[in-house]
């Protein structure tokens, strides 16, 4: 420093100043701030859409019970390796992927990158554990993003917070390595050192979300901060990480997992998982945006013995309730370590694709009908708001008549979606149906033969 000219000075100090304000501004910079009327806009092609497609894959698909066979099972990394080794999805062809998800209307998709056994589907810097070191060799993920986009799907990331392979994440009670006590955990993770596991989180965020150009949504899973082997914000540096997020791609929809509920522009939907809501979800008494994400049998990961499949109806009924209550369906489907779909999964898509063909006008742009608006026995309302059409769905297709109480003097027009036929309706009293006496109510005259539709949908243009 002695020796130094006052050149030469100056220019450390005007380093070493914007050094500290960097290191400064990273940590201690805000998440960005919005009004709500900002956020219902960066939201608004995903309530819109509705309906999406999640895709659990990673080596669990070979042993092919459950995503969390490595842990249900106890199995150390040695015992799971052979998978990793022999990984070869053959028929792997994401094209038809994209067309199933298309063809079943759905609008934007949502793959696991990395699933909590640590397997990445990309080719990160950060590990050898990736799709390209087994043989395979290629970027799953690259061709995946490439083929869901050419069909105009909207790109959707999965990351794992777990992570049962990296040697730097702590053991904790979810991992397969799980202990019974709190000196077996310190013996255990002797050596471990979450402080480079959360370098490696941020850098592959970094990677996923600068490398495959826009990405609509990430969905990153999960937190379990109760007691002491859990694991929460702190442990995932959820805040920061957040902010690389909303940096790196600003208009990115985040799920509610990084355990930031009360940290304002800590999430952007909630998610219930694999339940189907009964109103909808509110967070302080104010209605929030949600999703429930759902699976066809049970697991995740494709599930060779699982006999618990949800049948054509009651997958249609889970998006048509969803939209009802204002949420999203975000439909699982786990691929066979071939790359295929099962042929269960492919039934399924195309029944739902069948119904969407004729009747998506029910759930596009759909939502809650306003409360003055009454559902019928066994029927389900949406409501587009821009259009000012509600649909009535009939679960189960009632014998000739359908009263509607709230509808009087409202109606313009009424019509079975599937084939845009006229549905008459009055509002005269009948002497044997007490409902017509109350003021509002009109009443539908529909035939009496079920249309050849799962669930036939009533649309009524209001005036
Ligand atoms: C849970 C499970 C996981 C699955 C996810 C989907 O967090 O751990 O296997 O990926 O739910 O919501």
């Amino acid at each position: 420093m002695r020796n130094m000219d006052w050149k030469h000075r100056i220019t450390i100090a005007v380093i070493f100043t914007f050094a500290i304000v960097l290191i400064a501004g990273k940590s201690f910079a805000q998440l960005p701030k919005e009004t709500p009327e900002q956020k219902v806009q960066r939201m608004k092609w995903w309530t819109d859409d509705r309906f999406g497609m999640f895709i659990h894959w990673g080596l669990y698909s070979m042993p092919s019970r459950h995503e969390w066979v490595k842990k249900n099972e106890r199995m150390t990394n040695e015992e799971y390796q052979k998978y990793f080794e022999l990984f070869n999805p053959d028929m792997y062809n994401p094209k038809e992927w994209a067309k199933m998800a298309k063809e079943a209307g759905m609008k934007y998709a949502i793959i696991t990158t990395k699933h909590h056994e640590g397997f990445c589907l990309f080719d990160s810097k950060f590990t050898d554990y990736k799709c390209t070191n087994t043989p395979y060799g290629k970027d799953v993920l690259r061709e995946w993003v490439d083929a869901f986009r050419a069909e105009g799907i909207k790109i959707g990331f999965y990351y794992s917070l777990l992570d049962w392979h990296n040697p730097d994440y702590t053991i904790d009670r979810n991992h397969p390595q799980s202990q019974t006590s709190d000196t077996a955990y310190d013996r255990m993770n002797k050596g471990r050192d979450m402080n480079k596991y959360r370098e490696y989180i941020k850098n592959q965020v970094t990677e996923l979300l600068t490398n495959y150009g826009e990405i609509s949504v990430i969905w990153l899973d999960y937190s379990f901060p109760k007691g002491k082997q859990g694991k929460g914000r702190n442990d995932w540096d959820s805040e920061n990480l957040l902010k690389i997020v909303r940096k790196l791609q600003p208009g990115i929809l985040v799920n509610d997992r990084l355990d930031l509920l009360d940290v304002e522009g800590g999430w952007d939907f909630t998610t219930p998982e694999q339940y189907k809501v009964s109103k909808w979800p509110e967070v302080d008494g104010k209605r929030v945006p949600w999703e429930t994400c759902q699976t066809f049998s049970g697991s995740w990961g494709y599930y060779r013995d699982e006999n618990t499949w949800k049948d054509n109806k009651q997958l249609l009924e889970l998006l048509i309730e969803s939209v009802s209550k204002g949420g999203n369906l975000l439909l699982n489907v786990g691929p066979t370590s071939r790359g295929t779909i099962d042929y269960r999964a492919q039934d399924r898509l195309k029944a739902m694709g069948e119904w969407m063909k004729y009747n998506s006008r029910s759930i596009y742009g759909c939502t809650e009908a306003p409360p003055e608006f009454q559902p019928p026995d066994n029927c389900v309302l949406t409501y587009n708001p821009v259009t000012n059409r509600i649909y009535i769905h009939c679960l189960a297709w009632p014998m000739g008549v359908l009263h509607l109480k709230g509808f009087k003097g409202k109606v313009k027009y009424a019509q079975m979606l599937h084939d845009g036929s006229e549905v008459e309706f009055s509002d005269s009293e009948g002497y044997w149906n007490p409902e017509t006496k109350a003021e509002d109510v009109i009443s539908l005259s529909l035939p009496v033969l079920k249309p050849n539709v799962e669930i036939p949908v009533i649309e009524i243009i209001l005036n």
